[in-house]
Formats: structure tokens, sequence, C-alpha cells
């Protein structure tokens, strides 16, 4: 059975047409937003993270099918992951989760590694920031 249609997989249209985890999140423990400077296309993530591993995971993309559908499938794929491993995702594993997006459109999953990337670095900060201490061990104000 081809489970292609056009040119994407099944998968990427199941993605596109019933997105998980989409929608901004209350109170996000991370932040992270990647733009695709040809298109234009968008992609803002955001994480709520528990003891390094990121429990829930949601989106806001401005884009492309094949956009919207990594956006989706990154979700899934990095929930209950370690920051550590969720890092480690990349744009290609992205594409293959998404049963391989056309040559054509590989640079809609760039958003996603980029995304993961940037939550996890407002993650880091904002953790540095709210652990700030002066020298001598009195809290920053
Ligand atoms: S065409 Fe812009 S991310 Fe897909």
């Amino acid at each position: 059975m081809n489970e292609r249609s056009g040119p994407f997989h099944a998968i990427v249209m199941d993605h596109f047409a019933h997105p998980r985890n989409m929608g901004e999140m209350e109170n996000p423990d991370g932040i992270g937003e990647a733009r695709n400077p040809v298109c234009g296309d968008t992609m803002r993530l955001f994480i709520k993270v528990e003891a390094a591993r990121i429990v829930k995971a949601t989106f806001l993309t401005f884009g492309c099918a094949a956009a919207i559908a990594a956006s989706s499938m990154t979700t899934e794929m990095i929930i209950g992951m370690t920051l550590e491993d969720a890092l480690k995702v990349t744009r290609q594993a992205v594409s293959v989760a998404l049963g391989d997006l056309p040559p054509t459109k590989v640079h809609c999953s760039v958003l996603a590694e980029a995304a993961i990337k940037a939550a996890i670095s407002g993650y880091q900060k904002k953790l540095v920031a709210s652990h700030s201490f002066f020298p001598g061990g009195r809290e920053k104000r």
C-alpha cells in the first residue's frame, strides 16, 4: 500500500489535519521560537520541565503543512525526554518520523530542531536567573 498522498506521507497529512499539542501554554518553563528566513514560517515551542525532563510540550506554528506536521510530531517526540536527549533531536529525526519529508520540504523540519534548542536554552536561562546569588550567598534582587 502506498502511504503517500501527493508529496507527503500519510503521517504528515494526519499531523497537519489533527495537530497534537497545539496551542499556547500557560506558565511554560521554556519558550523557543524559530523562523525560516526564506519563507517566514515561524514555530513557537513551549515546554514544561520537571527533574530535567520535558513533561509537556505545546506549539504555535504559522507555516506550511510540513511545518505544522513537524511541530506536532516534535512535541510528541520530546514529551518524556530528558533535556539532554531532546537536544539530540535533529531535523533529520523529525523528517524520518514523518515518513521522510520530500527534499523540497526538508527545510521545514529545521524549524523544529531550532525551536527545541531555543526552548531548552530559554528554560536554562530562566533557571539560572531564578538561582542567581551575589557572592557570599545573598540572593540577588
Ligand atoms: S515552507 Fe516554510 S517552513 Fe515549510
